[in-house]
């Protein structure tokens, strides 16, 4: 009798052990939400459970889909709440929910970064016409108000140990903060935690991050775009956080002595994802942080892994990490720029250049990248529209900017997808070899879903909306298509079907009639 009892048991902690092994936790363990507003927290595991939660915040409540359960309801007051994910296989997980009054990045930020179209020839001049850019195409009233330097600013060797701009390109930094601030836009800098930057071109911040945090905000920088090449201090995860977190912590100090609000600087890490950053990187300080490698002007890259169809492979798997203030950024998008970046269109040559991706193409790149809430960063010469008289040196037109890529980046519809304050990332509803189909959670109740072509062939491609899991069931919506504007009604019973060139993406919201 007392051996069989001990058998059993012993084979039920073998099946437990074995449960905890093949169980897959998908979830964020520290997030975060303004106070008073709508928030969400998916708890995703594979081959286990959410059984309960101890210690919910008052105001949350758990809620089951299919194939997840999550938190949903109004954030409690500011502060911080620990609750406790219980698993069906005896794991359990803390979380973190940060409240505040104000946050960093309530939503993701959006902008334009120097280094695709750019690459070396940046100069404080480049950049004003940038800025103005911004504002003469509605850009900065569309949301797009970081502009950002990347790398190849700085002189290769520092001076009296502090970061040297190169003063034939930027003469006067403080100044061009002060200009660019002027037109209603915000300004962004660029370093490295290892010892030199990605291009070798000037030192990374390593162990030099007081001094350089505090000469970016005196210079009057809003924004860190911090890269993770020859990283000195050791490559793992854990040392990965490290690094981050010393930068996190010189730039919190740098914003508070200069007596600045540090929620006023936006910490961006640029890890390419390979470290799983969506696990750790939010107790660095960042609030975003770069999920993929480089995203290339390519529908498929396999040798850098960069092109659109390998960011889509990387957020089937990650969306559940993404909310406010911790979002998983897809890279610079690389609409515009039809084949004439620099490493974005390696493989081709500025003389030679590849064509870049198909209009098609670039309306998924924006679709995609909207659905999943990365921020938005332009990465395409702005000041050339249809190569007319304003670009940058008044005789040579490289990279026109054509009407109708004006009309995907300043999309409004698609553009509040992106920045919906409930901060959720798209989930693939459906994964079949020739299209994908996301669908993503908004603040009012709004459903938003997407339809990706992923076939050689345009498609007729027919959605059951039962598979849209966030849906009432057997209720009356209205559906707007986001790229022409066109509503129609559906019962969430129903079939819609949608015709969707190749590799493009059909996009939608869905609002509940009253
Ligand atoms: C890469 C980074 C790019 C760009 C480049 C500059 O590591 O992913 O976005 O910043 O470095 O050298």
């Amino acid at each position: 009798m007392k051996k069989a009892l001990l058998l059993s048991l012993t084979l039920a902690a073998a099946s437990l052990m074995q449960a905890q092994e093949t169980a897959a936790v998908r979830f964020a363990n520290r997030v975060y939400s303004l106070s008073g507003k709508p928030f969400m927290h998916k708890l995703v595991c594979e081959g286990c459970e959410v059984e309960r939660i101890e210690k919910l915040p008052e105001g949350l409540q758990l809620l089951s889909r299919p194939n997840y359960k999550y938190l949903y309801g109004v954030a409690p007051k500011a502060g911080k709440y620990t609750y406790t994910v219980h698993l069906s296989n005896g794991q359990q997980q803390n979380v973190t929910l940060v409240v505040q009054d104000e946050l960093p990045q309530p939503t993701p930020f959006m902008g334009i970064l120097t280094w695709n179209a750019f690459d070396e020839h940046i100069s404080n001049d480049i950049i004003l016409k940038i800025s103005d850019a911004l504002v003469n195409f509605g850009l900065r009233d569309a949301g797009y108000r970081y502009m950002c330097i990347d790398d190849k600013w700085a002189e290769h060797d520092r001076k009296e140990g502090h970061l040297n701009p190169v003063s034939s390109k930027f003469p006067d930094l403080k100044k061009l903060t002060d200009s660019v601030h002027s037109k209603g836009l915000k300004i962004g800098i660029y370093s490295d935690a290892g010892d030199y930057t990605c291009s070798g071109a000037q030192p990374g911040s390593y162990s030099m991050e007081r001094t350089d945090a505090t000469d970016f905000v005196n210079w009057g920088f809003d924004l860190l775009k911090y890269d993770f090449c020859n990283a000195i201090g050791g490559d793992t995860p854990a040392e990965a956080e490290l690094a981050y977190h010393s930068m996190g912590r010189a730039l919190d100090n740098a914003m508070t002595s200069a007596g600045k609000n540090p929620n006023d600087f936006l910490f961006y890490m640029c890890e390419w994802g390979g470290r799983k950053p969506w696990e750790w990187a939010a107790n660095t300080g960042a609030s975003c942080w770069r999920a993929t490698a480089d995203t290339r002007d390519y529908w498929s890259d396999t040798t850098y892994n960069g092109g659109v169809l390998q960011n889509i492979g990387v957020y089937k798997e990650i969306w559940p990490y993404t909310g406010v203030n911790r979002w998983n950024d897809a890279d610079m998008l690389v609409v515009g720029l039809h084949g004439t970046g620099y490493s974005s269109n390696d493989g081709g040559s500025k003389e030679s250049p590849k064509p870049g991706l198909t209009q098609d193409e670039y309306r998924t790149n924006f679709a995609l990248w909207c659905m999943w809430s990365s921020p938005l960063t332009l990465s395409n010469n702005i000041t050339n529209l249809d190569g007319k008289p304003n670009s940058l040196t008044g005789k040579e037109v490289t990279n026109t900017l054509y009407q109708e890529d004006l009309d995907i980046i300043r999309n409004a519809d698609l553009i509040a997808l992106d920045q919906d304050p409930l901060g959720q990332c798209a989930e693939p509803v459906i994964d079949h070899p020739e299209y994908i189909v996301f669908q993503k959670d908004l603040a009012n109740g709004d459903v938003a879903f997407s339809i990706t072509n992923l076939s050689g062939n345009e498609k007729q491609i027919s959605l059951d909306f039962s598979t849209l899991s966030a849906l009432q069931k057997g209720k009356e919506y209205s559906v707007k298509d986001l790229w022409n504007g066109k509503t129609d009604n559906y019962n969430s019973n129903s079939t819609f079907t949608a015709t969707v060139p190749v590799h493009g993406t059909a996009v939608y919201r869905m609002t509940l009639k009253k």
